[in-house]
């Protein structure tokens, strides 16, 4: 068994395993809250990887989709395998989850109106030209869930994306739109499983991508990174006091030695640690873009000061840090 799985810390770039001694699927990643269990989802990649001939103008490493992973854990270190929760799809190349598809940066948010688990996801052709967003449901945090449809948010091109869900139960989708030019925010509908016909348009033509959404003391935040595919770059975070915006660009996140590409990660998601104050985790991704399933997470405390906020480098920490 990996000796990690016996100490109570994290180690940011790591080999990360589970409770069975295997390394955690699940990048692009997301946590999900509910009833004392963190339920982490991201995608599963484990199967080769490749070049995209066709594609010359950017580098389009992929691995075939397995589906979306699921892990559980009530201290955040210790990650039992919850298994696959949503399977690719094997037999029919037109269908949505096909192994020969993109599925990416799966969302999870519970909806108390309906009772059900509803994920989001990024879904495109293995040349990133079909841009749309996919929803799945379930009636258990741990699946199976069930593939509803794709389609283009307000009738845009949806990139990389996420969801994030208020503290009055109303929630919202965040995605690159524009050609990642544009980041464009729109309302869910009350079930979560579509959205309103309005939307705002920030960052306008400033390609960030990448982002992830949280509250913190009533004021919104937004952290996203450039666009450079796979490769690092520098996130940035922004604040509003409404989520449409407007957004006020505050700056560089991370602080220190390798911060101008975040550590050599992409975030992907900034969840709360329940019953602590001002505690947060910045989960992000080490990509391997030549060997997608041996990327590694790297997860940080993000500080807090005043209206800034910051996430610096720690190679072992545990959420004593909050204390
Ligand atoms: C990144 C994006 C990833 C993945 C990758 C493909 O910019 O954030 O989720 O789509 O490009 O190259």
């Amino acid at each position: 068994m990996d000796p990690r799985c016996n100490v109570n810390s994290f180690y940011p770039g790591l080999n990360w395993s589970d409770t069975e001694g295997r390394s955690i699927q699940a990048h692009g990643g997301g946590i999900l809250y509910n009833c004392g269990i963190y339920y982490w989802y991201g995608e599963n990649k484990d199967s080769e990887t490749y070049r995209v001939g066709e594609i010359t103008d950017w580098e389009c490493w992929r691995s075939d989709v397995t589906g979306v992973s699921c892990y559980s854990s009530s201290d955040l270190i210790h990650w039992k395998n919850e298994g696959i929760v949503l399977e690719a799809v094997r037999d029919d190349p037109s269908h949505d989850l096909h192994t020969s598809k993109v599925v990416e940066r799966p969302k999870v948010i519970y909806n108390e109106k309906t009772n059900k688990y509803v994920m989001w996801m990024h879904i495109d052709t293995m040349h990133y030209d079909y841009a749309a967003v996919g929803v799945a449901i379930s009636d258990n945090p741990t699946g199976p869930f069930k593939y509803l449809r794709s389609f283009r948010p307000n009738n845009c091109d949806s990139r990389d994306m996420t969801v994030f869900k208020d503290d009055d139960g109303e929630a919202y989708l965040f995605y690159s739109s524009e050609m990642n030019k544009t980041m464009h925010i729109t309302p869910l509908s009350e079930d979560y499983l579509g959205v309103g016909d309005h939307f705002s348009q920030v960052f306008v033509g400033q390609s960030r991508e990448a982002p992830a959404v949280f509250k913190h003391k009533m004021k919104y935040c937004m952290i996203t990174s450039g666009c450079t595919g796979w490769e690092a770059n520098e996130a940035q975070y922004a604040v509003a006091e409404s989520i449409y915006g407007p957004w006020t660009v505050k700056g560089s996140l991370c602080t220190g030695e390798n911060s101008a590409r975040t550590f050599g990660t992409q975030g992907t998601y900034v969840f709360p640690i329940i019953g602590k104050q001002d505690a947060c985790i910045f989960m992000a991704d080490l990509w391997k873009k030549q060997d997608l399933r041996e990327s590694r997470y790297i997860w940080l405390p993000v500080r807090f000061k005043g209206d800034s906020i910051s996430v610096g480098w720690m190679g072992k920490w545990n959420l004593s840090v909050f204390d």
